[in-house]
């Protein structure tokens, strides 16, 4: 029997396996072994998932696209049900549905049925809120459970990565994991030590956890609120003095989450009257538009684009084509640190917090890890290097370290 780490992200999922003492990753999709979380429901037939699913809406198949269903686990929605065809289904079962599609590949990948599982978890799915993140916790073993499987364990996200970190430490060493998501930012302060990685318990070696509910979907939805929604209207006045388009309808529309609530027929009729009584028509035109032709995913998908493409190139022009013939909007990487300088800087100030839990100074951690999608982000790197400023920098496996640590957890907890 194989057991195994889940990390359900609220972009990527990745599976880890344990065989013969070695943690390799599943394949989830073809050779790759990430599967965006990504769900899409067409009209008949069976579910899509990961890039076939993101394919298949960006083509214009008629269905049902949902993307970032963990940060769903952390919210009211989680007991809600959401349009699906002619049906509504619960959002459980939606990301059963997903999990249970991992737990298959990953059977077809293990060559037997995968019944144990340790599942990762984010230091925090809300904050503030420790009812809130037991809850969450308890959902997602709820859903494993539901799935078929059996034996059912959690750890920290960023725990699951110094595991894997460790692998490659020679001596002792204090570490700072900073695994920086699509949903959430989490750190651990972890004594690491190649000798001590066979004892069954660390608890001793694991100094402070930390995390805030920020990823790299925040920095998509500021990005878009401040560079995408005033081409359609955010932000623009009504004719009648002192008064402006409602910001909820954009913020709903820049949320993975939320953007399928805008679908139900209502959210249009209010933006037409609203386009009635707007001083800028034109614009709350589009908007319209984008909701009653169902955009919302590739105006989501487009600033996710723009967000990597600036980092990795310092600018682009981003083609809203789509929505209107010739339209488009150029964004610079200074734009993009000006609108998401604030997320990547109370993302770093949850080091503070970790390192007065750990009771330590800068000074003394001697390594920093990298891992997590957002750490590709300069001004995100360049935040938390500065918090560390002595500490050697280690880039881990951006996608995979958390799996990977998962299955080695897996290993030794049911191995
Ligand atoms: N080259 C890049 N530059 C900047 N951001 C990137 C890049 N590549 C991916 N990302 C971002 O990284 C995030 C996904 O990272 P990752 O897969 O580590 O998250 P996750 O594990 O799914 O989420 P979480 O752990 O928060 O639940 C997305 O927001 C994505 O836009
Ligand atoms: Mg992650």
């Amino acid at each position: 029997m194989t057991a195994c780490g889940l990390d359900f992200g609220t972009s990527n999922t990745t599976l880890g396996l344990m065989r013969d003492g070695i943690p390799r990753l599943a394949p989830l999709e073809g050779e790759a072994d990430t599967l965006p979380s990504a769900i899409f429901f067409p009209r008949s037939g069976d579910p899509l998932f990961g890039r076939a699913a993101m394919a298949a809406y960006v083509e214009g198949d008629q269905g049902r696209l949902m993307r970032a269903l963990k940060s769903v686990l952390g919210s009211s929605l989680v007991d809600e049900t959401t349009p699906v065809g002619r049906m509504r289904l619960g959002f459980r079962e939606v990301i059963g549905t997903y999990i249970g599609e991992v737990k298959a590949r990953g059977e077809a990948a293990a060559d037997g049925p995968l019944t144990q599982v340790v599942l990762g978890r984010p230091v925090h799915f809300v904050d503030g809120d420790p009812e809130g993140d037991a809850r969450a916790e308890a959902v997602l073993g709820a859903v494993a459970r539901q799935i078929g499987f059996e034996d059912i364990s959690f750890q920290f996200e960023p725990i699951a990565a110094s595991l894997d970190y460790e692998r490659q430490v020679q001596g002792e060493e204090l570490a700072l994991i900073a695994d920086i998501g699509g949903g959430t930012s989490d750190f651990s302060i972890v004594r690491i030590s190649r000798d001590r990685s066979g004892l069954a318990d660390r608890a001793s070696d694991i100094l402070a956890n930390e995390g805030v509910r920020i990823g790299g979907t925040d920095f998509d939805r500021h990005l878009s609120l401040a560079t995408i929604m005033p081409l359609l209207g955010h932000g623009s006045p009504l004719k009648r003095a002192g008064l402006a388009m409602p910001v909820g309808l954009y913020h709903d529309l820049a949320t993975w989450a939320s953007i399928n609530r805008l679908y139900d027929g209502k959210a249009l009729r209010t933006i037409r009257e609203l386009e009635r009584e707007a001083a800028r028509p034109e614009l709350v035109g589009r908007l319209a538009r984008a909701v009653e032709e169902e955009r919302g995913h590739t105006l989501a998908l487009a600033a996710e684009r723009a967000k990597i493409e600036v980092a990795e190139t310092g600018r682009m022009v981003l083609d809203l084509a789509f929505l209107e013939a010739g339209l488009s909007v150029g964004i610079s990487h200074d734009e993009m640190v000006d609108h998401t300088g604030a997320l990547a800087g109370r993302i770093a100030a949850r080091i503070g917090a970790c390192l007065s839990a750990a009771g330590l100074k800068a000074g003394q951690i001697d390594a920093l890890f990298l891992t997590g999608g957002s750490t590709r982000l300069a001004h995100v790197r360049a935040d938390i290097c500065a918090c560390v400023p002595l500490a050697r920098v280690v880039a881990g496996d951006t996608f995979g370290s958390v799996g990977t640590g998962l299955a080695i957890e897996a290993g030794r907890r049911y191995g």
